[in-house]
């Protein structure tokens, strides 16, 4: 059976960006990403992008693909 994930909210994902809470989560493509532990990420903020939101449409000004998500595991999608 397929493991099913917790949903979030846009509005519980933007708590977590390392300001309003210590977490940090992105969204990225309807999965929710935890980011707490990354040091690209200190304090929420990774070059001018703020987590606690879906950074999905921003990948396009990244100099990496969307292959830097591959060695995290999602803790939960954005619900629609
Ligand atoms: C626009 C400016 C951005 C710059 C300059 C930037 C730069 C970087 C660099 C240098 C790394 C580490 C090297 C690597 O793994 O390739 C990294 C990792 C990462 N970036 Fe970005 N990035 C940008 C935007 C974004 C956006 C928009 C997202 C999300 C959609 C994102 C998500 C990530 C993630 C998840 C990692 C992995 C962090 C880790 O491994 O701890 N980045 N980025």
């Amino acid at each position: 059976m397929e493991h099913e994930l917790p949903e979030y909210t846009e509005r519980q994902l933007s708590l977590k960006n390392g300001q309003d809470s210590p977490e940090i989560w992105v969204a990225y493509k309807g999965l929710i990403y935890d980011m707490t532990h990354s040091l690209k990420w200190y304090r929420g903020m990774h070059y001018h992008h703020w987590s606690g939101q879906d950074l999905t449409d921003e990948i396009d000004k990244a100099p990496h693909s969307e292959q830097v998500f591959l060695k995290f595991l999602p803790i939960g999608k954005l619900k629609k």
